[in-house]
């Protein structure tokens, strides 16, 4: 069973293990004039901030909310201007009509939606925007490569439980569970298709940062990379939903 707290476990492995956003995504979001200077953002499920120096480097007035405490720790001493609360999404106070655009990336499936969907409407000012994304580790859309398959075969052999809620690049089934209640409605959807490439200390560390991965199997991930010339690229995905807060 997956538990949200194995990111704070690992905080400054994930700091530097996981790949940033891709650059696509940050512009887009200032196209869309969801990133303006001076303007009221909260990021929740901050991590270590990854979602969160978007954010400030738009010179936007910041809050993150992480339950984590190594993790909100980390929050605190690399953004020192960020309004940093240790708290889930689900219990933190926010204060009504106060922020122009909420963002939680790669964080919403740790969410209770019925709970937090309710508080960002009130949370927003009229007009405001919910702006969802996550990095999805794999990209269907592209032919399944040597290492993929070797990554295929490790989740095989794990057995893994179906899943209690929709791919992860299912973007328009979770645009309509950030629909629910009609707190939100999807105003753009779009998926960024990029890659990378790891050796085999990146695969390790990226794959230990994952909360449905032991450690021996991110070893095998490792030794994936290993057998396949010590240098993999990965396909990634990453699916962006922008939501208007409805009236
Ligand atoms: C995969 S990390 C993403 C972190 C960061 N947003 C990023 O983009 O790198 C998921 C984060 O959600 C946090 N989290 C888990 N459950 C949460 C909850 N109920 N409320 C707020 N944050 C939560 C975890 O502590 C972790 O920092």
């Amino acid at each position: 069973m997956p538990d949200p707290q194995h990111f704070d476990r690992h905080a400054d492995l994930y700091d530097r293990a996981r790949p940033p956003y891709p650059d696509a995504l940050g512009k887009r979001l200032a196209e869309l004039g969801l990133l303006v200077a001076s303007h009221r953002a909260v990021d929740l499920g901050a991590g270590t901030g990854q979602a969160t120096g978007i954010l400030v480097d738009a010179g936007m007035d910041v809050t993150a909310v992480e339950p984590g405490p190594a993790l909100a720790a980390r929050l605190r001493e690399r953004f020192p201007d960020v309004h940093v609360v240790r708290d889930t999404a689900e219990a933190v106070k926010l204060p009504p009509a106060s922020f122009n655009l909420a963002t939680a990336a790669t964080a919403v499936h740790w969410f209770d939606l019925d709970v937090v969907l309710p508080k960002l409407h009130t949370a927003l000012v009229p007009g405001g925007r919910l702006a969802v994304w996550r990095n999805a580790y794999g990209d269907r859309s592209v032919p399944v490569t040597p290492f993929r398959d070797r990554i295929g075969q490790i989740v095989a052999r794990r057995g893994a439980p179906p899943r209690r809620l929709p791919d992860e690049a299912d973007t328009s089934r979770w645009a309509t569970l950030l629909q629910a209640g009609g707190y939100f409605e999807p105003v753009h959807l779009e998926d960024f298709h990029w890659s990378i490439e790891l050796d085999e200390d990146a695969v390790r560390g990226l794959f230990t940062t994952f909360s449905d991965w032991s450690v021996a199997e991110a070893e095998q991930a490792a030794e994936a990379a290993r057998d396949l010339g010590g240098t993999v690229t990965e396909h990634y995905l990453t699916p962006l939903i922008v939501l208007a807060r409805t009236d």
